[in-house]
């Protein structure tokens, strides 16, 4: 009799957040919030204005330090995009890209930066100064800069405000290319159509608690019934955060 083949594990999370907490003096920013998020997976965090999105993507970066809580990375690093990304207004595209990764220490500095300007498909603005660029232009190269430790996990910290429908359609396009390819990515967004449209996923925060964590279609069912005009997922969000007094 040959032996059956080991049962398949269950793959390993990317990223696992265990009871995170953080407090800005008497202000608790974030608490107890966990979650895991699989190898590719795109998972919306999602919350009113606040609720303490930015918070957790700056612990999950690990540019601040939890006051509880602890967060695992089995399969690698983690790259941060923030909101408010500088590039050099005045330093040209190519010159952007060096800069960073001479920062990032990469081995091929010029290498790295012909990769990513492929990666954007900004090769024909190398030479512009990166304030030229649209906003949905630079927003690609701060993706770029982010991806620069090819990390095993992304974090976009609202990614597309501010850029017009065009720009976002092909910003999301090369978010969803990544993902893709395996890479995990959290964003955050408060444009809930965008979470609905593009996360498998979604992390319900709202005054710094984690109030839901599942599909789309299983908030949808977790949040009260509302009228036939009032069918669609953002009425049902805001329908949900109400009943739980946010
Ligand atoms: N550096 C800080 N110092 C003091 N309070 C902060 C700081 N950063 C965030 N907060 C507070 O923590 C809470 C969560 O903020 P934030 O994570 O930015 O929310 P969101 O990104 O969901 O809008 C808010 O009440 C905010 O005022
Ligand atoms: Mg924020």
């Amino acid at each position: 009799m040959t032996a059956s083949p080991p049962a398949p594990e269950a793959p390993a999370a990317a990223i696992e957040a265990r009871g995170l907490t953080k407090r800005f003096g008497d202000r608790v920013a974030l608490a107890d919030v966990g979650f895991a998020a699989a190898p590719g997976e795109l998972l919306a965090v999602i919350g009113p204005n606040g609720a303490g999105k930015t918070t957790l993507l700056s612990l999950l970066a690990g540019i601040r330090e939890p006051d509880a809580g602890e967060i695992h990375l089995p399969r690698g690093e983690v790259g941060f995009v923030p909101q408010q990304a500088a590039l050099y207004r005045r330093l040209t595209v190519a010159e952007n890209l060096r800069l960073f990764a001479r920062l990032e220490r990469v081995d091929d500095v010029e290498g790295t930066v012909e990769r990513m300007l492929g990666q954007t498909g900004l090769g024909e603005r190398r030479d512009d100064q990166a304030g030229t660029l649209s906003g949905g232009n630079q927003q690609r190269i701060n993706i770029a800069i982010g991806l620069l430790s090819s990390p095993a996990v992304l974090l976009l910290d609202e990614p597309s405000t501010g850029l017009d429908p065009r720009q976002r359609g092909r910003l999301w396009e090369f978010v969803l290319a990544l993902a893709g390819r395996g890479t995990t990515v959290i964003f955050t967004t408060h444009d809930i159509s965008e979470a609905e449209r593009y996360a498998e996923r979604v992390l319900v925060l709202a005054d710094g608690q984690g109030l839901f964590d599942g599909t789309i279609g299983e908030l949808h069912a977790a949040a009260p019934a509302g009228g036939a005009e009032s069918s669609d997922f953002e009425s049902a969000f805001v329908r949900f955060l109400a009943e739980r007094g946010h």
